[in-house]
């Protein structure tokens, strides 16, 4: 619960980042999400450095001449960027919008692991997923989808997240009632 509410997205974050291999570790526990047919539709590709450096030139170069520097340093807003390639298998009987929610409950239980950790990420979608350049450079093949990526890093410490104040869902839940239970069987 502590982890659900606490959790923030986190626009500016610095070092430390997990290391590759602590990413899969967490990665591989949030895994364990509920994914139908145990597909794992999903596969991550890590930027660091020079990676993210690469990352913001094809960025850039895609971008109208005035936005160039600040695309260029966009991606460098976190030392880690996990970038999230949706896979689905195609005419399977697990329909593809199911697999598209698999992937993305992995995406979200990372979230919770890494605020669980002390990291802090942000999922970003955007420029990244429109850009012809970046899937080149990230090679995401044509049956792919390229759903963003997690920015990860340590929360800067002027950036205090307020812990969120948990609105009221009741209009989203209603019990079917006893009519319908009782009503003709067709
Ligand atoms: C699939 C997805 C894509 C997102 N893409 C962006 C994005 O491109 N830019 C952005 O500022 N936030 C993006 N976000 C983060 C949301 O803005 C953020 O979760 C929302 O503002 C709620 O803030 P919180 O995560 O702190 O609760 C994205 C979130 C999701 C789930």
């Amino acid at each position: 619960m502590t982890a659900v509410l606490t959790r923030r997205s986190i626009h500016t974050l610095r070092d430390p980042a997990p290391s590759d291999r602590e990413f899969t570790y967490l990665l591989k526990c949030a895994a364990a999400a509920p994914d139908h047919g145990r597909l794992r539709p999903w596969r991550w590709v890590l930027l660091r450095d020079a990676e993210l450096e690469a990352l913001g030139a094809r960025l850039a170069a895609d971008a109208e001449p005035g936005e160039r520097a600040r695309v260029a340093q966009g991606a460098r807003r976190a030392p880690l960027k996990a970038v999230l390639i949706f896979c689905p298998l195609t005419d399977h009987k697990v329909p593809e919008w199911e697999q598209l929610a698999a992937a993305s409950s992995v995406a979200y239980g990372l979230m919770l692991l890494l605020h669980a950790r002390g990291f802090g990420s942000m999922w970003r979608t955007g420029r990244l997923c429109r850009s012809p350049a970046a899937r080149d450079l990230l090679g995401v093949g044509p049956a792919e989808r390229l759903l963003g990526a997690l920015d990860i890093g340590t929360s800067d410490s002027s950036e205090r997240p307020v812990r969120r104040s948990v609105g009221d869902v009741a209009d989203r839940v209603r019990r079917l009632g006893p009519l319908a239970v009782t009503g003709p069987v067709a």
